[in-house]
């Protein structure tokens, strides 16, 4: 499936297709007529598919460290320097082969290196395709927190072969579904019946035709994104869920959750909030809670609701001592609902008291 759309710094072209990573170069010549090719991937994406890329582009590759702790300014560095020392000029491209942390490191390199150059996302993982590499957000790590420094850099293209998830751990595929479901509670109208018909295939790890699935997911990011560019309204539809995932992921020093898995139990926070305040009926919510168990089972959240609060909405508090959520309602979400703490506290001890083999529907029966 092949798409594009528009934005501020130029149009941004959109392919997911079984295979194409063995023909990059054909793609490319759809979008890129000019310039050479810099691929930046991790160590272990690197000799999966990095290098059979650059093979390909016959380009020179970087590889840096797997994981988080490459957000940081010393993979920066390495990837600027890897640029000048074989000479990469302005007109010059980086290809990003790898989850997440490859295309927001790459991207910001590819945003400063001689004040910005062209950059194409190769996302490798579930949250890489359907979040991370759209929507040019690109950056880096600091101590005192995560993705704090950073630009807005779009890609040129965003390739997605959806084959590769075959080689991703299963902790890790699974807890990308998380931000696939979130998609579809944003964007029910348009993704609902490709979860019911595909949903199951793309859980157990059967990668063939769960590409329409994907393409929408990633669809309705790139249409939040083009009415939003730079996060000052309708992109906060995208942060369902993540109000409690990002406490619980701070308040675990971002070591216990994965992050789709800390999303998980947003989205089930979400929907008590909302089956609470009638925004959604309880045979409405029990669905979606249904669909999240193919995530089960989450790793059960270690905190108490006193060491969470501190946590909640740090930024994003507003004086009268409320958080604004993100809520589902019927057929989409609501933005910016003032929910008092009372009430969070009461669907979060919930959430607690769930059993571990508990089917996650029954939260709302
Ligand atoms: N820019 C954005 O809008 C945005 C949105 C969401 C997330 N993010 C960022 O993305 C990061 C998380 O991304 P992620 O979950 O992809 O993590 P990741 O990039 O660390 O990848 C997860 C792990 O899987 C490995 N891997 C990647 N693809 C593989 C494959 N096909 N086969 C085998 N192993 C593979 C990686 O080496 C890594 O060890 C976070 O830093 C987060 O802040 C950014
Ligand atoms: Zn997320």
């Amino acid at each position: 499936m092949r798409w594009s759309f528009e934005t501020s710094q130029g149009q941004v072209e959109l392919i997911v297709q079984e295979g194409a990573l063995g023909d990059v170069a054909c793609w490319l010549s759809k979008v890129l007529e000019r310039g050479r090719a810099f691929v930046v991937s991790d160590e272990n994406v690197a000799p999966l598919y990095g290098e059979d890329v650059a093979r390909q582009l016959d380009a020179p590759i970087l590889a840096l460290v797997a994981g988080e702790q490459a957000k940081n300014w010393n993979s920066v560095e390495a990837v600027v320097r890897f640029l000048l020392g074989h000479g990469a000029e302005r007109g010059d491209f980086l290809m990003a082969v790898g989850g997440g942390v490859v295309t927001d490191v790459a991207g910001f390199a590819a945003s400063i290196y001689m004040r910005g150059i062209r950059w194409v996302a190769v996302p490798t993982t579930l949250v890489g395709m359907v979040d991370a590499a759209i929507g040019g957000k690109t950056g880096i790590d600091l101590p005192e927190g995560k993705n704090l420094v950073g630009t807005f850099w779009q890609p040129r293209m965003v390739l997605a072969d959806p084959l590769v998830l075959a080689s991703l751990p299963p902790r890790q595929l699974r807890a990308g579904l998380g931000e696939v479901i979130k998609a579809a509670m944003i964007a029910p109208s348009s993704l609902e019946h490709l979860w019911e018909e595909q949903g199951a295939r793309l859980a157990t790890g059967d990668f063939w035709a769960v590409t329409p699935l994907l393409a929408a997911a990633m669809k309705m990011k790139t249409e939040v994104v083009a009415l939003d560019e730079r996060e000052q309204g309708a992109r906060a539809a995208l942060n369902l869920g993540h109000t409690l995932a990002h406490a619980l992921e701070a308040a675990t020093d971002y070591g216990y959750f994965l992050h789709g898995e800390a999303v998980a139990w947003g989205l089930l926070l979400a929907l008590l909030l909302s089956q609470r305040r009638g925004l959604l009926a309880s045979v409405e919510a029990g669905r979606w809670a249904a669909r999240l168990q193919v995530m089960a089972p989450l790793p059960p959240i270690p905190v108490s609701w006193e060491r969470l609060v501190p946590f909640l909405g740090r930024d994003k508090k507003r004086a009268s001592g409320t958080v604004r959520w993100v809520l589902p309602r019927l057929g989409g979400v609501v933005l910016g609902v003032d929910v008092p703490l009372e009430e969070v506290h009461a669907c979060f001890q919930k959430l607690l008291e769930l059993s571990e083999d508990g089917p996650l529907a029954s939260l709302f029966f």
